[in-house]
């Protein structure tokens, strides 16, 4: 008999981390995970079995649905926005044609063991491509199906796997005799920057809120690569793996979308500099904008609309701006460095 387990993929991520701790202290569920890297020892001990390796490699996937009947996927691996940029074609196979085949070892464990299978995708801001500050400061709110005109190749490589996360659950197969689709019930959150305690995060465009706490609490100078009136939305680590785990156990009958915005708070770059200042009084904080990145930044909502996600699923982010700060990130951070450097 083959094994009923939770699959994650990019799990040695960011969001990868906090989604292990928080499913090993719920203790309900296998977890098996596929990373292009070893998990770090802090995690190894709380998933049933590791995977080095791609989720471009089809044999490890087809060995995965010989061995597991997977009945949810995290499917987070991907190559962020600045990243991406440097590498368009690799970002593509990566997060279109790794997000292809886990669509479809997803559609093979649902034929197979006969139940739908849940699958969370964490989609991005960087859906959004707003042209201009002006038209950006008046759009306000943006709602899921406004602006998504992405100028990033992972914005784009989001926005269309969104759709193909669609096409799965409602068309697949559309013209077959027997009905084929339904097998995979996707589910997807456009997520705002998201600022961990825990990881730096790495090729993001939205890096600069978590370097600069990070550089910070380390004594170490920072040069934030967008403008002081930047603004877009954040969310604390902890709250965004709660979205997802709410929205991955809603009821299905009481969703209306395939992609739901959330977000928490929307501070510019300076106001996180102050916020991080009254954390660490002496840190050297300063702007020296990259203006290409800066472009991609003004390219993204300032603010989203999430009425959707708060209406249907109950999304309910514990932090705002200032408890993100004294209550989760500036303490944990600080704890975090003063152990290392023990
Ligand atoms: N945080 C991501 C990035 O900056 C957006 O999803 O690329």
């Amino acid at each position: 008999m083959r094994k009923p387990v939770i699959l994650i993929t990019g799990a040695g991520g960011e969001i990868g981390h906090g989604l292990i701790e928080q499913l090993a202290a719920e203790g309900q569920s296998a977890i098996i995970t596929i990373d292009l890297n070893p998990l770090d020892d802090m995690l190894r001990p709380k998933v049933m079995r590791e995977f080095v390796g791609s989720i471009l490699d089809k044999n490890l996937l087809n060995r995965i649905l010989s061995e597991y009947e997977v009945d949810m996927i995290f499917h987070l691996a991907a190559l962020l926005s600045t990243r991406g940029e440097f590498a368009p074609l690799a970002a593509h196979q990566v997060n279109v044609e790794g997000t292809l085949n886990m669509l479809d070892f997803a559609q093979s464990q649902g034929e197979s063991h006969g139940r739908p299978v849940v699958f969370l995708y964490p989609s991005s801001i960087a859906a959004y491509g707003l042209p201009s500050l002006e038209i950006k400061e008046k759009a306000g709110r943006v709602k899921e199906h406004e602006w998504t005109l992405p100028t990033t190749m992972y914005g784009c490589n989001k926005l269309y796997c969104e759709h193909l996360g669609r096409y799965y659950n409602l068309h697949y197969k559309q013209l077959a005799a027997e009905k084929l689709s339904g097998k995979v019930d996707f589910r997807s959150i456009r997520f705002p920057g998201l600022i961990s305690a825990v990881t730096v995060p790495s090729g993001g465009t939205s890096d600069y809120a978590p370097e600069m706490i990070h550089a910070a609490a380390q004594g170490q100078a920072y040069a934030c690569f967008v403008r002081p009136d930047t603004r877009i939305p954040f969310m604390a680590m902890p709250d965004a793996v709660n979205a997802l785990l709410k929205l991955a156990r809603a009821d299905r009958s009481q969703l209306t979308k395939t992609v739901y915005n959330i977000t928490a708070f929307n501070p510019s770059a300076d106001e996180i500099r102050d916020l991080v200042l009254q954390g660490f009084p002496g840190a050297t904080i300063t702007f020296e904008p990259d203006l290409k990145r800066q472009a991609i930044v003004d390219s993204w909502p300032a603010d989203v609309d999430d009425s959707a996600a708060r209406n249907e699923w109950g999304l309910d982010p514990k932090y705002n701006l200032e408890t993100a700060f004294s209550e989760y990130l500036i303490p944990a951070i600080r704890a975090r460095y003063k152990n290392a450097n023990r």
